[in-house]
């Protein structure tokens, strides 16, 4: 089978290698990949939201089978067209996608289904927003309704930072035209679920855990995740049930009702309050940094996980014992401006996995090319050895460029 990854990042590395252990998989191509994705798969200039571009590619190269990483893919359109165009695709279409790329669309399917999740009001305007947050408690939460790269997220824990916030995302439209969602602020542990969706059966993969502020101790701004693992040890089978119970099977049943079934990657950002697990956000595709720790504990072919979820098929999906635990090397001044081009070396050294998030190859050197450069993985029987393998071959990485947490796992790690 010729198989087709599009996408650019640490996902899509984790996606094309998952693919490379299928027993199916002859050829995969990636659209546009990066430095490190180019040793297992063929990258073609083709950007992600060429949706056009990438079809005609599918169709010429006779693809048997397209998985798409990123949600601004998603957001184009590219399941519709392909679709429409009779090539095989995984993923939801650009309505169920909704789920993701509009967060009061969101806010609102949950509403309709009793699905758990903090309260909210939206506004697109900047005084009455103003005034719903004077009214209300702090912290606040303040969200742009729209895609911004997992940056348009605020815990405003003052009023004035509340304030700043809004004056960014409704006067000086930082995101672009939009409105925002301001939600009640919600406290415990964070974890991440995604499952595998086809219409109204929902497949759970196992639990992963990111981290989503920039520097340690959870401080500084959001960004796309510094840092992950799987398993999550403090989050249950019984929380996992209920979760999947309260939260997943609603959503993908509710989207079936709306008329926008859903098949792919339900991820469901989830918090675990003291009345349970709620929501804090879905994606309509793997999260990253979460699939390049979800996808290496698959025993399971992913080719024929994707098939059966698109022909509508039952499944088993069979797991490894082993941790893995990650840490994202990003660009110093990420989430914020920073510089691309920085040489990085000592790569040939590192003897465990590492997923090209934001790299490029230039006269046989690989350079940084993006805010999150690489996520440096270690497995181990537990995550205290996944942890100390990744540890080793994060020691052995130079690029002055980058920055990294060093907390990642210690919340699991005794
Ligand atoms: P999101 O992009 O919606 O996942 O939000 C990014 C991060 O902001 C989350 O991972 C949480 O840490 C935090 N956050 C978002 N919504 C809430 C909320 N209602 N209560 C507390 N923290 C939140
Ligand atoms: N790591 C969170 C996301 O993929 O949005």
């Amino acid at each position: 089978m010729k198989a087709l990854v599009i996408g650019s990042g640490g996902r899509e590395h984790a996606i094309v290698e998952a693919l490379s252990r299928s027993p199916q998989v002859e050829k995969i191509y990636c659209a546009p990949g990066n430095a490190g994705i180019t040793s297992m798969a063929e990258c073609v200039g083709i950007g992600v939201t060429d949706v056009e571009a990438l079809a005609d590619f599918a169709e010429k190269e006779g693809i048997d089978l397209t998985v798409v990483g990123p949600e601004a893919a998603l957001a184009a359109g590219v399941v519709n067209v392909f679709n429409s165009r009779g090539l095989k695709i995984f993923g939801p279409t650009k309505e169920a996608a909704r789920i993701e790329s509009s967060k009061e669309y969101a806010k609102q399917v949950m509403d309709r289904y009793g699905v758990p999740t903090a309260g909210y009001r939206s506004f697109d305007n900047y005084e009455e927003a103003l005034e719903y947050v004077k009214a209300g408690k702090i912290p606040t939460v303040i969200k742009y309704d729209g895609l911004a790269a997992g940056k348009g997220v605020v815990v405003a824990m003052s009023f004035e930072e509340a304030d700043a916030a809004l004056k960014d995302m409704l006067l000086d439209s930082s995101f672009g035209k939009g409105r925002v969602v301001i939600e009640d602020f919600l406290e415990g542990p964070e974890f991440s679920f995604m499952c595998l969706v086809s219409g109204d059966k929902v497949y759970p993969l196992e639990l992963a855990q990111d981290h989503k502020r920039a520097y340690d101790g959870d401080k500084g701004p959001n960004t796309g995740g510094m840092g992950a693992y799987s398993p999550v040890p403090f989050i249950g089978e019984d929380i996992k049930d209920r979760a999947l119970r309260e939260i997943m099977i609603p959503v993908a049943k509710g989207l079936v009702s709306e008329g926008n079934p859903f098949t792919g990657i339900l991820y469901g950002g989830l918090i675990l309050t003291e009345d349970g697990p709620k929501v804090i956000e879905f994606n309509a595709r793997f999260g990253d940094p979460e699939t390049e720790v979800v996808l290496p504990r698959l025993k399971s072919d992913i080719y024929a996980l994707f098939e059966a979820a698109l022909k509508g098929e039952d499944f088993d999906i069979e797991w490894h014992k082993d941790a893995v635990l990650g840490v994202v090397l990003a660009s110093k001044g990420y989430p914020g401006s920073y510089e691309k081009g920085a040489v990085i070396k000592g790569l040939e050294d590192v003897d465990t996995s590492v997923y090209h998030m934001g790299t490029a190859k230039k006269d046989g050197e690989i350079l940084t090319s993006g805010g999150r450069v690489l996520m440096v993985t270690g497995k181990g029987a537990t995550l205290e050895e996944a942890h100390a393998a990744a540890m080793k071959s994060l020691e052995k990485i130079d690029c002055p460029a980058l920055f990294h947490r060093t907390d990642i796992g210690k919340a699991a790690i005794k």
